[in-house]
């Protein structure tokens, strides 16, 4: 797959590395404490960091890390960026505040010391050390450093894999663009409902700026594969179509047109599984707002009732780039308040799903309440017009208050895979795909390519 394979020029410093290991004596030893890469650094990028920054590393949503941190030459070219990403806290990327730590899969904390250690190796003159040294470190296992599999997909061998009839073009002038397109269900492929297990989305490119899909979770930047707990499960109704709501962004301009091919791979689970929870997701939007011209710090809150007893499974903040912080806080029918999700500097450019480890039981009878706050002035550097009085809306110019989340009632189903499924089920799957079928602007794929250009969802400028 092309979007997951590295130029040559990410292979070459490998080869200079064992040239220049092979040369010997390392300046390290000359320094004394200084800290090197060997004996010190590269345990701690392999702890934090490696997961992403590797040869041929994970897709994150449409983008890969730039460079491998395993890598002693990289590291080095990298190393006052490093600094400053580590220092801006830019890098290891992760939204969710300290007091989260230990709540969420896949957390990305840094330790103080770990900190330290990199800065002082940078400042350092970001030394090699003795490439001995990094084999007398157990390398602390990270889930992320497993290799792609054969199958090309993070999930393994899927079950179905869809993709575009052909490949989206996607215009010169084009900045933002929203199409829903349905990706074809090859003949006999999905000819009856599924539970699926796991999802991902494998975009075209970076320009991929979102994919929505009740399926498959939402794929941004910054998340992977979607895999429910053992027993958790959606159901995916039999359907010559699964359909999609793609977001492309790019800076317009001559010559900038790419193609996107964007599939999706799916695990169902097998016959003889046990569903107890089926998982509902819900977008909790907030809209009627307008964002006065210049204001730092706009702030905008919403309440939802929960009506039976639940498990919250994941909540995914959703804002453009106006966004500055996100909370999510449950208040308890007993009125004690709690909160769920802090994220103090939200960065539009990673959309973190923040999974729950456990499921998080919220009784019948509680509300969330949801506050964002935005910052419209011209300090915030990501903004596109300080100027302008901001409303709800589609394109990344306009902004969103939503608040995604996943869950599940906690009352136990008990539908075993490849038996009936409950009549309820299976509307309730049904309509959830006409809703978003209906509701959206369909790409017709089987006309002449230039009819799109007329659709409302382009934005060109
Ligand atoms: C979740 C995956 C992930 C993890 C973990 C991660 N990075 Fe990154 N990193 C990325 C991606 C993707 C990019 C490219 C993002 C971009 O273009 O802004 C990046 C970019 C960078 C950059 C370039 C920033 C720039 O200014 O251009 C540096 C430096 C960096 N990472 C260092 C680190 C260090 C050091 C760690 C560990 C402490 C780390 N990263 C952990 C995914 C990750």
């Amino acid at each position: 797959m092309k979007s997951r394979t590295q130029p040559l020029s990410m292979r070459l410093p490998t080869l200079l590395l064992g040239l220049s290991a092979a040369i010997g004596l390392s300046s390290a030893q000359a320094q004394g404490a200084a800290p090197t890469f060997y004996a010190d650094a590269l345990p701690v990028f392999q702890k934090n960091c490696v997961a992403c920054h590797q040869p041929d590393g994970p897709d994150v949503g449409g983008i890969s890390a730039p460079m491998p941190l395993n890598d002693y030459a990289q590291a080095k070219i990298w190393a006052p960026l490093i600094k400053n990403a580590l220092i801006t806290g830019y890098m290891p990327p992760w939204g969710a505040h300290e007091r989260h730590r230990g709540e969420f899969k896949d957390e990305r904390y840094i330790d103080d010391d770990e900190l330290n250690l990199l800065v002082a190796w940078v400042d350092g003159g970001a030394l090699e050390g003795n490439p001995a040294d990094a084999a007398s470190h157990t390398l602390a296992a990270s889930d992320g450093t497993t290799e792609l599999p054969n199958s090309g997909w993070w999930i393994g061998d899927p079950d179905l894999v869809v993709q575009f009839d052909r490949p989206v073009h996607v215009e010169d002038d084009v900045m933002d663009w929203q199409p829903t397109i349905q990706m074809p269900v090859p003949p006999g492929a999905h000819d009856e409902p599924k539970w699926v297990a796991s999802a991902e989305l494998d975009p075209g490119g970076p320009w991929v700026h979102h994919i929505v899909s009740s399926h498959m979770g939402v794929g941004v930047p910054g998340r992977g594969p979607f895999s429910y707990p053992e027993g958790w499960g959606v159901l995916l109704p039999e359907d010559p179509f699964i359909t999609v709501n793609m977001h492309y962004h790019k800076n317009p301009g001559e010559g900038t047109a790419v193609n996107d091919l964007t599939r999706a791979g799916f695990v169902f689970y097998k016959d003889g599984a046990v569903i107890d929870h089926v998982v509902e997701t819900n977008l909790l939007p907030n809209s009627g707002w307008t964002i006065p011209p210049g204001d730092p710090n706009y702030k905008v809150t919403n309440t939802h009732d929960i009506d039976e007893d639940i498990f919250l499974l994941s909540m995914g903040p959703h804002m453009h780039y106006r966004g500055k912080a996100m909370r999510y806080e449950v208040e308890y029918p007993d009125g004690e308040r709690e909160v769920l999700l802090w994220v103090p500097k939200y960065d539009f450019n990673w959309q973190f799903l923040y999974e729950y480890k456990e499921p998080k039981f919220i009784p019948a009878g509680s509300t969330l309440h949801m506050s964002w706050w935005f910052d419209n002035s011209k300090e915030n550097r990501w903004n596109p017009d300080p100027m302008a009085a901001v409303e709800y809306g589609p394109t990344t110019t306009d902004e969103m208050a939503n608040a995604r989340i996943y869950f599940a009632p906690t009352k136990k189903r008990g539908i075993v895979v490849g038996g009936e499924i409950p009549g309820d089920v299976l509307a309730a799957a049904r309509d959830d795909d006409e809703r978003r079928r209906s509701r959206a602007n369909l790409l017709d794929q089987s006309k002449d390519d230039l009819n799109w250009l007329t659709e409302d969802g382009v934005n060109g400028r």
